[in-house]
């Protein structure tokens, strides 16, 4: 099982990635774009680390393990 999009509004990580290629956008200008993370907001790490990454799929992550690999670790 993994992670590879925002599952509120059906918008894959692969696209954000080619998004955040292309125009170098970070997570809010994806998010105002496509409107992922908007909803129950629990891919907006996920979507970060794969920025961070490049990464489309992603294994599901203890939210704690998420942010340690973002940097923001206790
Ligand atoms: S999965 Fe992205 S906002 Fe819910």
């Amino acid at each position: 099982m993994c992670v590879d999009r925002c599952v509120c509004h059906d918008v894959r990580f692969s696209t954000l990635l080619a998004m955040h290629r292309k125009t170098g956008a970070g997570f809010d200008e994806l998010s105002a774009q496509t409107k992922c993370g908007t909803g129950c907001g629990m891919c907006r790490d996920y979507i970060r680390l794969a920025i961070k990454t490049g990464r489309d799929r992603l294994p599901v992550m203890h939210p704690d393990t998420l942010r340690r690999e973002l940097g923001r670790g206790e």
